[in-house]
């Protein structure tokens, strides 16, 4: 359970629970919070705990710690749990490029990935997807979005796919014209209107930038055309997303707002358990809305289809210069509405190669990082 102290890490540790014996964990990571690392480890007694924030782990106090549990310290502990044999499954639930690391070396080793952690197919999505064909790993999607599609796939052959349709809520700017984003506040931003999530995911679902990195995740994961990927705007956040077959059957999954569905069907997969997800109330009535979404005002969509088309270090630096700005977005160094602007730039000045290297990913993460602060400070 890599990231056990986020969104997705805590929900996950609640599906574990509930599952009766039938999962178990192995192992926990937490980067600053290891205060809850360490309560959580009293809670689930795993064999190891990874705190990577080497200064996070040197100022806790590990006296609650379970006598049981080896305490990892440093980034490079997530590769060395990933690994170990008595692990089955991992939950890839870091947030942003930091999530990679652990999701390589779980491919590596043959491992099955219950993968939250888009970046890692963004920046990643060619080198990550052949990783996991060599080694017979298999990804299954977290993200509601693809493991809506991922459900629909199995009602049909690939080749009878038309196309997918993932669904966005469009965010709390959804009816804001586009004078309006500039005032917009932290606060604003963080205040998603159907789901709780992690800082990072909540403002990327503000700007439509989380829909962008959506588009380049199904790229990968499912080997679809960017242009088989439509996006449509479901404010109540219910049809997760759908399969477009060529017949014209359209082939959705419903539920509530709550990470703990798609959380529990990718740990169980091919599986299915009694659940702890909140569930659809049949008897009152539900109302469904779709609207295509304005690609004027939100300029994201049009650049991660741009990215998904392009592949090769597009995505490394659509991801590096996006967290960066919303780090300075978070930091109150940038507008909102200049977040999308600042990922444009460092993608029109990079110098782009179809072919890379894991390394030259990683290279480029820094330069769109350091191209986004240049940008902010001219
Ligand atoms: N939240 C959702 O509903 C949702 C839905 C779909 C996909 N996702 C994806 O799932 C991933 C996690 O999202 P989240 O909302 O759970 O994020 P979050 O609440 O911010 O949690 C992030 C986790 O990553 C850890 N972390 C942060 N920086 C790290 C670093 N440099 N090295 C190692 N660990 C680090 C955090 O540790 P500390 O807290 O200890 O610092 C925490 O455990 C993201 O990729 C997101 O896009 C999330």
């Amino acid at each position: 359970m890599l990231g056990s102290t986020g969104s997705i890490g805590r929900n996950t540790l609640e599906v574990i629970a509930g599952s009766a014996g039938r999962l178990q964990v192995a192992a926990l990571s937490a980067h600053g919070n290891v205060p809850l690392l360490i309560a959580q480890a009293a809670a689930v007694r795993p064999r190891w705990v990874v705190a990577t924030d080497p200064g996070a782990a040197k100022s806790a106090d590990w006296s609650g710690l379970p006598d049981e549990t080896e305490r990892i310290v440093g980034p490079e502990g997530l590769g060395r749990v990933a690994a170990e044999p008595e692990v089955d499954m991992v939950v890839s639930a870091i947030v942003g490029i930091a999530g990679l690391v652990g999701t390589w070396a779980a491919l590596a080793a043959g491992k099955r990935v219950a993968l939250a952690n888009k970046e890692s197919l963004v920046v990643g999505g060619g080198l990550v997807t052949q990783l996991a064909r060599d080694n017979q790993a298999k990804i299954i999607p977290v993200d509601s979005e693809h493991s809506a599609v991922f459900q629909a796939l199995a009602a049909g052959r690939r080749e009878e796919v038309r196309r997918i349709i993932l669904t966005a809520s469009g965010g709390p700017f959804r009816n804001h014209a586009a004078d309006q984003l500039a005032g917009v506040t932290v606060e604003e931003a963080l205040a998603h209107p159907t789901w709780a999530m992690g800082p990072k995911i909540t403002v990327d679902s503000a700007t439509m930038m989380n829909k962008a990195l959506e588009i380049i995740e199904a790229r990968w994961l499912f080997d679809l055309a960017p242009d088989q990927i439509t996006v449509l705007i479901h404010p109540q956040s219910i049809v997760h997303s759908m399969v477009e077959y060529k017949d014209g059957s359209v082939i959705a999954q419903l539920g509530l707002p709550d990470m703990k569905l798609p959380i529990q069907y990718a740990l169980d997969w091919p599986a299915r358990h009694e659940g702890v997800a909140a569930r659809l109330d049949w008897s009152e009535a539900i109302h469904l809305d779709f609207e295509p979404p304005d690609g004027e005002r939100f300029a994201a969509l049009a650049l991660g289809r741009e990215v998904a088309r392009r592949g090769g270090t597009a995505g490394a630096v659509l991801n590096g210069a996006n967290e960066a700005a919303v780090a300075a977005f978070l930091g109150h160094r940038l507008r909102f509405d200049r977040i999308v602007p600042a990922v444009c730039a460092a993608l029109e000045n990079h110098n782009f190669d179809p072919n890379p290297s894991l390394d030259q990913l990683f290279a480029l993460d820094r330069w769109a990082r350091e191209e986004v602060e240049r940008w902010i400070g001219a």
